[in-house]
């Protein structure tokens, strides 16, 4: 089932996610509808609350990135295997010099702008299975990462640009909040009249 992704301005976006259990009712279906979803609006990567739900589960799927040829041939191979749940995940170390890369987000449709950070990540999580693994990453495949991993902790790509980016960019996020965005897929505007 596709689920509505909550766009800029829901208050469930800017809060810090809490941890599942393996109890947590009926997960392996809502596992299977972010997929779903994400795939719906053509995203490498979806979190719990751009669905609505404040939980610390996160999707990537980085295979369209491996179509780049500007990439080595190495991480090209990495990222078209890319595909993985996070759940409960955290972040132990992050290292490298910080990069630029041009984001976009599905809570943020049609705003694309450059956000820097490091290169590496080491990260602890939890498979669909609830089995534990430490992994680091680096170039995209680190991006979509930390990306995501900032949604379960209430953080926006638009949150790290500079000043003046936010200053011009904050009327074209008013009107996603109210609606006001050409977008193919199903949302849930924080500020959309009531009828739309
Ligand atoms: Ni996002």
């Amino acid at each position: 089932m596709i689920l509505p992704v909550v766009a800029y301005g829901d208050p469930v976006l800017k809060k810090i996610a809490k941890e599942v259990t393996v109890e947590y009712p009926d997960f392996d279906k809502f596992i299977s509808d972010m997929w779903e979803t994400m795939y719906n609006a053509q995203g490498v990567g979806l979190a719990a609350p751009q669905v609505g739900r404040s939980i610390r589960v996160f999707l990537v799927d980085a295979s369209p990135f491996a179509k780049d040829e500007d990439l080595s041939l190495e991480e090209q191979t990495i990222l078209k295997s890319f595909k993985k749940t996070f759940i409960n995940p955290n972040i132990i170390e992050e290292s490298g010099e910080e990069w630029g890369f041009n984001e976009g987000c599905l809570s943020i449709p049609d705003v694309r702008e450059d956000v820097y950070r490091k290169e590496f990540v080491t990260i602890e999580y939890y498979d669909e299975n609830f089995e534990k693994h430490i992994e680091t990453y680096g170039g995209l495949a680190a991006r979509v990462i930390q990306h995501e991993y900032d949604h379960i902790e209430g953080i926006l790509f638009t949150d790290k640009l500079s000043g003046l980016k936010k200053r011009i960019i904050k009327g074209k996020l008013t009107n996603i909040s109210k609606g006001k965005v050409n977008c193919d897929y199903r949302m849930r505007f924080p500020l959309a009249k009531k009828g739309r």
